[in-house]
């Protein structure tokens, strides 16, 4: 052989062991340093900060405990979960989440209203927070993973993040919300509807009374937060307080399992509405008062739920719906003419022109109905018909980089439900992580997610916020 041919044969060899070892260095995650996890360079005060995503491990096994831990603290029996806003379950569950916060090693406090914030300082002072969280409260006869798994599932991520040795250069805070059920009050979103600020709602607050007639100051008291309306206005959050915010949250609808997806990230959520009606007639006894004569308020309000079905089917999209979640005569007597009639009508549309235009025609059916039946129409409140929300692009950014780095499947969606974030945007760019649950069952006591998926949307929202904290 030429030694010429040698020398080339020789070289060649070397350049490709050598490519071999140069891609082989680029697909070890361990090799990655945070410069690169972030994408954005970091300087000397915030450098030096290397951590590998395999020792970005959860602990799956007492996440699962603290979860199963929290369901206990129900007013229904297992598996259901029913947890009201200032109950003594509720109280109970606080202070549980308090505990794991501090456990955390978060700096825990709670506003007037209740909203706990636990969180861990930055490197660097004075820079916007960015914060992630959800609500452990429960609509009766519910299941144990919506909202907690937003709450304890972002204390698990900060703990991954100490483990792996990760020090955020913008503060990182856990947010447990107050009240993100309507269940009590009828107002959901309470705690981030009063820190996006809301004067409409702290005056509504100010009468607001539950089914037993506590008012909600009373019940907050005997929760132990003494507040009064002042303190509800002196929530507001001031602009730019957050750099971020993030939730993480079960889908609660079955995509992701059907497509067989880790994560959704989600770009937007639906615009919800609630509506409260009252009719009124004269009662009477079920035998003596003939057809021709009555005037039943229980058939006005079955007349109007059915109206709402009709007007959303309508709608021409799927993505208009409506639900009739109460519906409550009075006096509830088998033989007694209803004589009051108290519905509670939900509405959510991803186009909000549209889901308004089915309350409008709700609205004049309400009238028509209370003309037609002879009854009074006491009562037509909109409690809230909120706009939709988008998710900021930056946030988007970096959860959708947190999916790639960790190699898992996702597509990009859109809540149908609202959370805490529909409020949050308000406030600050706002993004969520959506993790599969079992035939996307939410609301009931069959909802469920599996370990391994609640790591994974750990482990996104772990890295979501190692991101966003370093840029
Ligand atoms: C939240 O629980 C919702 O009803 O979307
Ligand atoms: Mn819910
Ligand atoms: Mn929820």
């Amino acid at each position: 052989m030429e030694p010429k041919f040698l020398t080339s044969l020789l070289t060649l060899l070397l350049l490709i062991c050598l490519s071999t070892i140069i891609d082989a260095t680029n697909e070890d995650a361990t090799r990655k340093t945070m410069e690169e996890f972030s994408g954005y360079p970091t300087d000397s005060h915030h450098s030096i900060l290397s951590f590998s995503l395999d020792s970005f491990s959860v602990e799956s096994e007492k996440l699962q405990g603290q979860i199963e831990e929290l369901s206990t603290l129900s007013d229904s029996p297992a598996p259901s979960v029913t947890r009201i806003l200032y109950s003594e379950k509720d109280v109970l569950a606080r202070r549980f989440i308090k505990g794991i916060m501090k456990q955390a090693g978060l700096l825990v406090r709670e506003d007037a209203v209740g909203n706990i914030y636990g969180r861990w300082d930055g490197s660097e002072q004075g820079l916007p927070v960015v914060a992630t969280g959800s609500h452990i409260d429960a609509i009766p006869f519910s299941g144990k993973y919506d909202g907690v798994v937003g709450v304890l599932g972002a204390i698990e991520a900060i703990n991954v993040l100490r483990r792996s040795g990760f020090q955020p250069r913008r503060p990182l805070e856990v947010i447990m919300f107050t009240s993100e059920e309507p269940t009590r009050f009828g107002i959901s979103c309470l705690g981030s509807r009063l820190l996006a600020g809301s004067e409409t709602l702290v005056n509504t607050l100010k009468k607001a009374a539950d089914a037993q007639n506590v008012s909600f100051f009373d019940a907050a008291k005997s929760a132990g937060y003494n507040l009064s309306p002042d303190d509800l206005s002196n929530l507001v959050l001031e602009e730019g307080n957050y750099s971020a915010f993030v939730e993480l949250h079960i889908e609660q609808g079955p995509l992701l399992e059907e497509e067989g997806l880790s994560i959704g990230i989600v770009t937007a959520i639906a615009a919800p509405a609630s509506i409260k009606v009252e009719f009124e007639g004269n009662g009477g006894h079920a035998g003596a008062v003939l057809m021709p004569k009555r005037n039943d308020a229980g058939l006005a309000a079955a007349e109007l739920a059915l109206a709402v079905e009709r007007y959303v089917l309508e709608s021409g999209s799927i993505d208009t719906v409506g639900t009739v979640g109460i519906l409550e005569l009075h006096p509830g007597a088998i033989n007694s003419i209803p004589s009051k009639s108290h519905i509670e009508i939900d509405v959510r549309d991803i186009d909000e022109k549209r889901r308004n235009s089915v309350i409008e025609k709700v609205h004049e059916s309400a009238i028509n109905i209370s003309q037609t039946r002879g009854v009074k129409l006491s009562e037509f409140n909109i409690i809230n018909q909120d706009p939709p929300a988008a998710s900021d692009k930056s946030v988007i950014d970096a959860m959708e980089f947190a999916t790639k780095q960790l190699n898992l499947s996702h597509k990009f969606m859109i809540s149908r439900a609202y959370h805490d974030s529909l409020f949050m945007a308000r406030k600050s760019p706002m993004g969520m992580i959506f993790i599969p649950c079992y035939k996307g069952y939410s609301h009931k006591p069959e909802e469920y997610a599996s370990t391994e998926d609640i790591s994974n949307g750990v482990k996104v929202l772990a890295l979501t916020l190692a991101k966003l904290s370093l840029e």
